[in-house]
């Protein structure tokens, strides 16, 4: 595994395993969840430390039964979760509550890195909610801050108006839409960009193309996307139902991509 120092010099794998579907019945973002912890079983088994959570998800407990049914120690795992600010921002009392919620069904007294789900139309709702992080950061409850689908405009709020600057800014980027112009951004700022849904907006023509760079180095269209990401210093989070391929998302250390490769991929 190879770690990213986040700016304020904690480490974070990589590539982590996305979450939003695991425990729930048919795979499904809306299903119930079934009672085990499958999916996380396998990717702890498979290597995985880092895993992407969200309170949206309504699973958190899935990661958290996971990981406490590993008997690893708890300083092994990086876990991410999420407010969730879908439906706005319900005040301080209320963050507080979620916060708690998270800790309990997570299991654990700390998380490695909590973001903020997504801006809402208020800004200074959202400059009180980047302080409640900042509190639960500075009392060491979360090891790490940040954001999550954030636009230039309202990185610049937090930077303008907060002491903490987020330590990343989770975004959608995948073929097709690599959202260069935000990551340089993220980047300019030391913020850390981790890719959402990194495998998704493969069509068959890209895949075929990705298939073609892989086929050099013995490696699949997947593994090829994930590690275009990675060299560039974009943090992934795929996530599979199926171990083998579990294990193929991780298994991109291996190999490196040439100049000419990492052009036709940005082109896609
Ligand atoms: N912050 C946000 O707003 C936000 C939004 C969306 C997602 N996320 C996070 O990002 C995570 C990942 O995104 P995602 O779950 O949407 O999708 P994803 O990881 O981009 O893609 C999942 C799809 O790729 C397939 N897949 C996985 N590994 C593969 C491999 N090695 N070869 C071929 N196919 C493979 C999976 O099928 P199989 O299961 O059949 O393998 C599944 O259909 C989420 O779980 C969530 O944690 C965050």
């Amino acid at each position: 595994m190879k770690y990213m120092k986040l700016n304020n010099g904690i480490e974070i794998p990589i590539v982590g395993c996305g979450t939003n579907t695991y425990g729930k019945e048919e795979n499904q973002y809306s299903g119930a969840l079934r009672g085990d912890t499958q999916e996380v079983d396998w990717a702890i088994e498979n290597g995985y430390r880092h895993f992407d959570s969200a309170q949206l998800y309504l699973n958190e407990e899935v990661v958290g039964n996971g990981i406490k049914k590993s008997s690893l120690p708890r300083e092994e795992f990086f876990i991410t979760t999420k407010l969730n600010t879908f439906e706005g921002f319900g005040g301080a009392e209320w963050a507080h509550a979620e916060i708690e919620k998270s800790l309990e069904k997570l299991q654990t007294d700390y998380i490695d890195l909590f973001l903020i789900h997504k801006p809402w139309d208020n800004e200074a709702e959202m400059v009180e909610a980047w302080t409640i992080l900042e509190d639960y950061y500075n009392r060491g409850v979360f090891k790490s801050i940040g954001v999550s689908n954030f636009e230039k405009e309202h990185l610049d709020l937090l930077l303008e108006n907060s002491s903490i600057t987020p330590a990343v800014n989770q975004i959608k980027s995948q073929v097709g839409h690599w959202n260069d112009t935000l990551i340089d951004y993220n980047k300019s700022k030391e913020i850390a960009t981790v890719a959402w849904s990194p495998l998704k907006g493969i069509d068959e023509n890209a895949q075929q193309i990705l298939e073609e760079i892989g086929n050099q180095y013995g490696k699949t269209f997947a593994q090829v996307v994930l590690r275009y990401q990675i060299e560039r210093d974009v943090i992934v989070i795929p996530k599979s139902h199926n171990k083998e391929r579990q294990a193929e998302c991780l298994a991109i250390f291996d190999f490196e991509l040439t100049a000419d490769d990492r052009d036709r991929i940005a082109a896609l």
